[in-house]
């Protein structure tokens, strides 16, 4: 019997470890896998079709190195792949045949469905890649969840390469971080709206967050996304049980990076606050 099975987290790079901080803060009893495919990043400007290859690829890694239960912790993967990859790449899947109980969630859905306990005006600006609001997907999901929200992207498409480059403070950073709420703001006054809430749709964004702090209006509650995202994994274990008991819990953590593993030992130690000592992955 396959009682033995690990948790996995997959992410375009580092940006995935804001997610699975708090989810190992949380549910620190399990074992997980965490893959950053640092060597491709970033996928938020790419097509649908190389995010969903590159997604797959990863998604096939950490099944072979025994997950069983897998977060897509990157929010374009989850816009543009895991639609795709839950209705018909994970049925003929060969691991999906000999382990049925297979589950492959994503970040958007579990970020959504409380959005409107933050919002007093429901007007919500969201940041995130350009594939991710080209997908229109949090705003197809707000519309379920919340139809009442007026939702106001805006794509900020520098954000990630500077994250992925160790540049979290300092004047370039403000600069973009001013342009991007510029652009925010001037779609609001269009819409005649006041935001009173900012979404940070990509995992990438809340290692900026001091920075976007000190040069947003105080007023503006800002959201990431971890503490929703590791509270839906822990509703969603307690719901099904018959997953969660067949994952093992033994605390364990394993890091691999399809790129440098010093280079990501060094940037994952920041963002995870302990020393991290990753393994390379070979995944295509
Ligand atoms: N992790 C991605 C996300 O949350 C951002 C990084 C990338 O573009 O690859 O959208």
């Amino acid at each position: 019997m396959d009682n033995n099975c690990k948790i996995g987290i997959f992410d375009s790079g580092f940006g995935g470890l804001t997610i699975f901080k708090c989810i190992k803060e949380l549910l620190p009893e399990y074992d997980y896998i965490y893959l950053g495919d640092n060597a491709r990043t970033p996928y938020g400007v790419r097509s649908f079709e190389t995010v969903y290859q590159f997604t797959t690829e990863g998604v096939d890694f950490l099944f072979k190195k025994g997950c069983r239960l897998i977060i897509i912790a990157c929010n374009t993967a989850s816009a543009r792949a895991l639609r795709s990859i839950q209705q018909k790449w994970l049925p003929k899947h060969l691991h999906y045949s000999l382990f049925p109980f297979l589950r492959v969630l994503g970040v958007i859905r579990p970020t959504v469905e409380d959005i409107s306990k933050f919002t007093k005006n429901f007007n919500v600006a969201l940041w995130a890649t350009p594939g991710t609001v080209k997908s229109e997907s949090f705003a197809l999901e707000i519309n379920h969840f919340a139809p009442n929200i007026n939702l106001i992207q805006t794509p900020c498409p520098l954000l990630v390469p500077l994250v992925e480059s160790g540049e979290l403070e300092g004047a370039g950073v403000d600069y973009f971080i001013s342009k991007y709420w510029q652009q925010t703001i001037n779609q609001d006054i269009i819409n005649t709206t006041n935001v009173d809430t900012l979404l940070l749709a990509c995992t990438h964004y809340p290692l900026l967050l001091p920075s976007i702090q000190k040069l947003l209006p105080l007023n503006i509650k800002i959201l990431t996304q971890g503490e929703l995202v590791s509270e839906s994994l822990n509703d969603y274990l307690k719901r099904h049980p018959e997953m969660s008991c067949k994952l093992s819990k033994n605390s364990s953590v394993l890091f691999y990076t399809t790129d440098q593993c010093d280079y990501f030992n060094n940037l994952a130690r920041i963002f995870m606050g302990e020393k991290i000592s990753s393994q390379i992955a070979k995944i295509n």
